[in-house]
């Protein structure tokens, strides 16, 4: 997908990242020091909640008080799949025999996803219909739209916006959580991105899409953050049907190969400091940097297609957020670290603390000393 491309779903995008901003208002109002604890779940709703728009341009509801059941029973169903896939890989063949409720509940949950993308896509396709016959002109608003334009067989319909829009979630979730994290721990660097975006959303400026290319710092700090937290840590290949050569291996043909993202990225040969979250070394002028020392998207035609929607909904979601808060670390709380499951998570609740901005300063506690 080309960056105009996504463009085209900026509106879609642009409102449920209102109603992220309601969310994350009625979630700080009403704790005593306007914490909001485990973002990172409120941040999973708002990327299903995105790509249900960009997919069906229909809402799920994700960031009401009550979440639907089904909605919610799909949100369960990721979280299974993705605990279900560790354990059913690390389980020896026979033992499957003997104990088979993991794999049972893996296809339990994936059945589930199917069905769940099936309905949204069957209802999509018979609204469609139905304007048809009333004479009405076809739409193309949203992705499912394009893919039954293309005339796909409707199975292959319903396993890609399935795969899609799982992909879409935990993603912008983890994305979003560190980001703001990472923020939150570096004062500096918030006050220098708030005055940026302040600076190209304020009053009579043109549409926040179209605003994002005046927006350099929030590019590197979402490239920063995926630098030290790529969500999806490994990518793997399976070599051709002949040996290659990378550098000073012999790699024998068929052989499948894992890179392992997390490491690379944090490789001091190509980043110096390379602990350290520093969103200005991706606005420096120098040497050019090794082109595939960061490749949280991974590389070439089976790279993320959904890179650029991901980057649009963060960078759009970032920039309301900081514009409306100030974020801080909770009081007290402790470092938290990432770990792997099957995807990069964080290894406990990221809660933070978000405080309104009047006139451009946070309003509601006095500062406090940053750890
Ligand atoms: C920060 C957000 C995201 C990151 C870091 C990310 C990362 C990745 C990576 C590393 C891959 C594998 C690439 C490779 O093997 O070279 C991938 C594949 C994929 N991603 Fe994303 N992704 C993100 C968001 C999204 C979103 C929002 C969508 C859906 C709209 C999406 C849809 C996909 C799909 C369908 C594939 C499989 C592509 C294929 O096999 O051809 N991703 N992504």
């Amino acid at each position: 997908m080309r960056p105009r491309a996504a463009e085209a779903y900026a509106g879609a995008v642009g409102a449920v990242v209102g109603d992220l901003l309601q969310r994350l208002q009625h979630l700080r109002d009403r704790h005593p020091q306007h914490l909001v604890p485990d973002v990172a779940a409120e941040f999973y709703k708002f990327g299903l909640e995105g790509i249900s728009s960009v997919l069906f341009e229909s809402r799920l509801g994700c960031l009401r008080q009550e979440v639907p059941r089904d909605t919610e029973a799909f949100i369960r169903s990721i979280n299974t799949m993705f605990v279900m896939t560790l354990l059913t890989m690390a389980m020896p063949k026979a033992l499957h025999r003997l104990f088979p409720k993991p794999w049972r509940t893996f296809c339990e949950a994936w059945d589930f996803m199917f069905a769940f993308a099936k309905g949204h896509v069957d209802r999509r396709v018979a609204g469609a219909a139905e304007r048809l016959s009333r004479g009405e002109p076809a739409e193309h608003k949203c992705l499912t739209d394009h893919l039954v334009r293309e005339e796909m067989p409707m199975r292959d319909i319903y396993g890609n916006v399935t795969e899609l829009l799982l992909a879409g979630v935990d993603t912008i979730s983890s994305t979003l959580s560190w980001s703001l994290y990472e923020l939150s721990r570096h004062p500096g660097v918030q006050a220098a991105l708030h005055q940026e975006v302040a600076a190209a959303l304020g009053p009579g400026h043109e549409p926040p899409a179209a605003a994002l290319a005046r927006m350099p710092l929030l590019k590197a700090v979402v490239k920063e953050t995926l630098r030290l937290y790529p969500v999806i840590p490994s990518n793997a290949r399976v070599v051709p049907d002949r040996d290659i050569r990378v550098g000073d291996y012999l790699v024998p043909r068929k052989t499948l190969i894992t890179l392992c993202h997390y490491a690379a990225s944090r490789d001091g040969r190509f980043f110096p400091a390379p602990d350290a979250f520093q969103p200005e070394r991706w606005l420096r002028r120098g040497p050019a940097r090794h082109p595939f020392a960061s490749l949280p998207f991974g590389v070439g035609k089976r790279s993320c297609v959904g890179r650029r929607l991901a980057e649009l909904e963060i960078h759009l979601a970032l920039a309301q957020i900081l514009l409306r808060f100030e974020v801080r670390p909770e009081p007290g709380g402790a470092p938290v670290r990432p770990m792997t499951r099957t995807l990069l998570v964080p290894e406990a609740s990221i809660n933070l603390q978000f405080l309104s901005r009047r006139g451009g300063r946070a309003a509601g506690t006095p500062p406090s000393p940053t750890p």
